[in-house]
Protein backbone atom coordinates (compact mmCIF):
# COMPACT_ATOMS: atom_id res chain seq x y z
CA UNK A 1 0.00 0.00 0.00
CA UNK A 2 2.61 1.85 1.32
CA UNK A 3 5.05 1.60 -2.10
CA UNK A 4 2.06 1.95 -4.45
CA UNK A 5 1.87 5.07 -2.95
CA UNK A 6 4.74 6.46 -3.01
CA UNK A 7 5.24 5.21 -6.63
CA UNK A 8 1.91 6.87 -7.91
CA UNK A 9 3.36 9.78 -6.03
CA UNK A 10 6.88 9.61 -8.44
CA UNK A 11 4.56 9.07 -11.79
CA UNK A 12 2.56 11.77 -10.89
CA UNK A 13 5.21 14.48 -10.43
CA UNK A 14 7.28 12.52 -13.75
CA UNK A 15 3.51 13.38 -15.64
CA UNK A 16 4.04 16.96 -14.32
CA UNK A 17 7.82 17.24 -15.62
CA UNK A 18 7.31 16.07 -18.91
CA UNK A 19 4.15 18.10 -19.42
CA UNK A 20 6.16 21.41 -18.79
CA UNK A 21 9.09 20.45 -20.70
CA UNK A 22 5.75 20.01 -23.70
CA UNK A 23 4.52 23.18 -22.42
CA UNK A 24 8.00 25.17 -22.81
CA UNK A 25 8.70 23.14 -26.21
CA UNK A 26 5.46 23.98 -27.61
CA UNK A 27 6.06 27.66 -26.39
CA UNK A 28 9.44 27.66 -27.84
CA UNK A 29 7.92 26.36 -31.34
CA UNK A 30 5.22 29.19 -31.31
CA UNK A 31 7.54 31.91 -30.25
CA UNK A 32 9.93 30.81 -33.13
CA UNK A 33 7.14 30.63 -35.68
CA UNK A 34 6.59 34.16 -34.86
CA UNK A 35 9.83 35.41 -35.40
CA UNK A 36 10.50 33.14 -38.65
CA UNK A 37 6.96 35.13 -39.64
CA UNK A 38 8.79 37.97 -39.34
CA UNK A 39 12.49 37.39 -40.16
CA UNK A 40 12.47 35.10 -42.66
CA UNK A 41 9.09 34.00 -44.19
CA UNK A 42 9.28 36.58 -46.95
CA UNK A 43 11.79 34.49 -48.85
CA UNK A 44 11.60 31.27 -47.07
CA UNK A 45 8.68 28.72 -46.73
CA UNK A 46 8.59 25.97 -44.42
CA UNK A 47 5.71 23.94 -47.14
CA UNK A 48 7.43 22.23 -50.34
CA UNK A 49 4.07 23.05 -52.07
CA UNK A 50 4.22 26.91 -51.23
CA UNK A 51 7.13 28.60 -53.65
CA UNK A 52 9.92 30.55 -52.13
CA UNK A 53 12.20 33.02 -53.63
CA UNK A 54 14.67 31.00 -51.11
CA UNK A 55 15.44 27.23 -50.52
CA UNK A 56 12.79 25.44 -48.61
CA UNK A 57 13.55 25.01 -44.85
CA UNK A 58 11.37 22.34 -44.10
CA UNK A 59 13.65 19.47 -42.52
CA UNK A 60 16.25 22.38 -42.85
CA UNK A 61 18.36 20.08 -39.79
CA UNK A 62 20.41 17.59 -40.67
CA UNK A 63 20.55 18.41 -44.41
CA UNK A 64 23.80 19.34 -46.51
CA UNK A 65 23.57 22.82 -47.13
CA UNK A 66 22.95 24.07 -50.65
CA UNK A 67 21.37 20.65 -51.25
CA UNK A 68 17.24 21.04 -51.96
CA UNK A 69 16.20 19.97 -54.85
CA UNK A 70 17.04 22.21 -58.10
CA UNK A 71 17.14 25.23 -56.33
CA UNK A 72 20.09 27.64 -57.72
CA UNK A 73 21.99 27.97 -55.06
CA UNK A 74 25.21 30.02 -55.22
CA UNK A 75 28.18 28.51 -55.80
CA UNK A 76 29.27 29.27 -52.07
CA UNK A 77 26.48 27.35 -50.63
CA UNK A 78 26.60 24.71 -53.60
CA UNK A 79 30.31 24.30 -53.03
CA UNK A 80 29.91 24.32 -48.86
CA UNK A 81 30.30 21.07 -47.23
CA UNK A 82 28.17 20.21 -44.49
CA UNK A 83 25.34 19.23 -42.59
CA UNK A 84 22.81 22.11 -41.09
CA UNK A 85 22.88 21.47 -37.30
CA UNK A 86 21.42 23.85 -35.02
CA UNK A 87 24.87 25.44 -34.69
CA UNK A 88 25.01 26.27 -37.80
CA UNK A 89 22.12 27.69 -38.34
CA UNK A 90 23.06 29.82 -35.41
CA UNK A 91 25.92 31.10 -36.76
CA UNK A 92 24.08 31.57 -40.45
CA UNK A 93 21.34 33.61 -38.89
CA UNK A 94 23.76 35.64 -36.35
CA UNK A 95 25.85 36.57 -39.66
CA UNK A 96 25.43 34.86 -42.83
CA UNK A 97 27.80 36.81 -44.54
CA UNK A 98 30.79 35.70 -41.86
CA UNK A 99 29.40 32.12 -41.96
CA UNK A 100 29.61 31.66 -45.61
CA UNK A 101 31.31 34.43 -47.78
CA UNK A 102 29.31 35.17 -51.49
CA UNK A 103 25.76 33.58 -50.63
CA UNK A 104 22.81 35.71 -52.06
CA UNK A 105 20.75 35.66 -49.13
CA UNK A 106 20.76 39.36 -48.29
CA UNK A 107 22.57 39.80 -44.31
CA UNK A 108 19.96 38.93 -41.61
CA UNK A 109 21.38 39.57 -38.63
CA UNK A 110 19.82 37.70 -35.42
CA UNK A 111 22.20 38.21 -32.53
CA UNK A 112 19.77 37.46 -29.81
CA UNK A 113 20.89 33.71 -28.89
CA UNK A 114 17.23 33.28 -27.74
CA UNK A 115 15.62 34.23 -31.15
CA UNK A 116 18.39 32.43 -32.49
CA UNK A 117 17.29 29.59 -30.09
CA UNK A 118 13.53 29.88 -30.70
CA UNK A 119 13.77 29.87 -34.67
CA UNK A 120 16.23 27.16 -34.60
CA UNK A 121 13.48 25.14 -32.46
CA UNK A 122 10.84 25.91 -34.66
CA UNK A 123 12.65 24.89 -38.04
CA UNK A 124 13.24 21.65 -35.74
CA UNK A 125 9.94 20.70 -35.75
CA UNK A 126 9.21 21.59 -39.44
C1 LIG B 1 15.75 38.57 -48.38
C2 LIG B 1 15.50 37.14 -48.50
C3 LIG B 1 15.92 36.22 -47.38
C4 LIG B 1 15.65 36.35 -46.02
C5 LIG B 1 14.92 37.48 -45.32
C6 LIG B 1 16.19 35.15 -45.39
N1 LIG B 1 16.77 34.34 -46.32
FE1 LIG B 1 17.68 32.56 -46.00
N2 LIG B 1 18.19 32.42 -47.94
C7 LIG B 1 17.84 33.33 -48.93
C8 LIG B 1 18.44 32.94 -50.19
C9 LIG B 1 18.31 33.66 -51.52
C10 LIG B 1 19.18 31.75 -49.91
C11 LIG B 1 20.05 30.97 -50.91
C12 LIG B 1 21.46 31.56 -50.78
C13 LIG B 1 22.45 31.07 -51.81
O1 LIG B 1 22.16 30.20 -52.64
O2 LIG B 1 23.56 31.60 -51.76
C14 LIG B 1 18.99 31.46 -48.50
C15 LIG B 1 19.53 30.35 -47.84
C16 LIG B 1 19.25 29.99 -46.55
C17 LIG B 1 19.68 28.76 -45.92
C18 LIG B 1 20.48 27.63 -46.56
C19 LIG B 1 19.51 26.52 -46.95
C20 LIG B 1 20.13 25.34 -47.64
O3 LIG B 1 19.37 24.61 -48.30
O4 LIG B 1 21.35 25.12 -47.53
C21 LIG B 1 19.21 28.78 -44.64
C22 LIG B 1 19.40 27.72 -43.58
C23 LIG B 1 18.50 30.03 -44.46
N3 LIG B 1 18.54 30.74 -45.64
C24 LIG B 1 17.88 30.42 -43.30
C25 LIG B 1 17.25 31.64 -43.12
C26 LIG B 1 16.66 32.06 -41.86
C27 LIG B 1 16.58 31.21 -40.61
C28 LIG B 1 16.17 33.33 -42.07
C29 LIG B 1 15.49 34.21 -41.06
C30 LIG B 1 16.21 34.45 -39.82
C31 LIG B 1 16.45 33.69 -43.44
N4 LIG B 1 17.11 32.65 -44.05
C32 LIG B 1 16.11 34.90 -44.03
C33 LIG B 1 17.05 34.44 -48.77
C34 LIG B 1 16.62 34.95 -47.55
Amino acid sequence: MKTSLVLSAILAAACVQVAQADTTERIKIDAGHQFFEANCQRCHSVDADRASYGPLLEKVVGRKAGSYGDYPYSDALKQANFVWTPGALRAWMEDNDVFIPGTKMRHVGIVDPTVQDFIVTYLNSQ
